[in-house]
């Protein structure tokens, strides 16, 4: 098994959004999700992931001012290519930002972003996140233009929506279309990521897949807590990846 931060080691970022939306669903102040920010980093997150939805509908503002104050890992905000979002980023500078599509209307983020639309404003908003010292994502479908044109915007990473090889499992192509993509982006420079509907059920056959070298894994995080704990959460996930890398 490979050591944190050595060669093949595959990070495992928790995205805590759903703590906010428990607590939004009351209106009141718990749970926190910087508590459990530093709860997921003692049992062995290697960064937090945080959605500041432009309806604001879990995550809030002051959520990332007080991740950011108590964090130790890195931190990865997802948010839209707006220019509310990017003024943002460049006030928070946090580690890393990957951009997201957005719909007001949908419940979690359905699709990738598709960056052969408008790749102009796609790439001003990469120019500015790389000038504010901000390592770049994108959300992209396991789609080999999208893989393409990722690289020709120069990003540093892309991350690959999982969503449709969790929402077909036994599918044998959706599998091997994250496999392929994920080899591509490897060969074109890009650092590789993954994420969307991981569950420790089905996590084994993306976490084996070498050129993948960071997993953003949220609503089963959080659904599990509610059983186990959210320490025991991150661990169950951690072991299930180490199982199959
Ligand atoms: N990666 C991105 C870009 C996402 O938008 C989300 C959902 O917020 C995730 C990963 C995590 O998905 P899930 O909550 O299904 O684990």
């Amino acid at each position: 098994m490979a050591s944190p931060g050595g060669p093949g080691y595959l990070r495992l970022y928790i995205n805590i959004d759903h703590v906010a939306t428990i607590r939004q669903a009351r209106h009141t102040d718990e749970p926190d999700p910087a508590a459990a920010a530093v709860l997921c980093e003692a049992a062995g997150a290697d960064g937090i992931t945080a959605h500041l939805r432009e309806d604001r509908r879990h995550i809030q503002d002051a959520d990332l001012d007080a991740i950011l104050r108590v964090a130790r890992t890195p931190f990865n905000l997802e948010m839209a290519v707006t220019d509310e979002m990017l003024a943002i980023a460049e006030r928070l500078r946090p580690h890393q930002v990957t951009l997201v599509p957005e719909r007001r209307e949908e419940v979690t983020t359905e699709g990738g972003l598709d960056v052969t639309l408008q790749p102009g404003r796609v790439k001003d908003a990469l120019t500015r996140l790389a000038a504010a010292g901000i390592r770049t994502s994108l959300f992209i479908d396991a789609d080999p233009r999208m893989i393409d044109q990722s690289a020709a915007l120069g990003t540093a990473a892309i991350e690959l929506h999982t969503g449709r090889y969790c929402h077909t499992p036994g599918d044998p192509a959706t599998l091997a279309a994250l496999r392929d993509c994920a080899r591509r982006a490897r060969a074109a420079g890009l650092a590789v990521h993954a994420g969307h509907g991981l569950t420790v059920r089905n996590v084994g056959p993306v976490a084996a897949i070498r050129d993948i070298e960071e997993l953003n894994i949220g609503h089963t995080i959080v659904s599990r807590s509610v059983f186990v704990g959210i320490a025991e959460a991150v661990k169950e996930m951690r072991r299930a990846m180490d199982d199959a890398r």
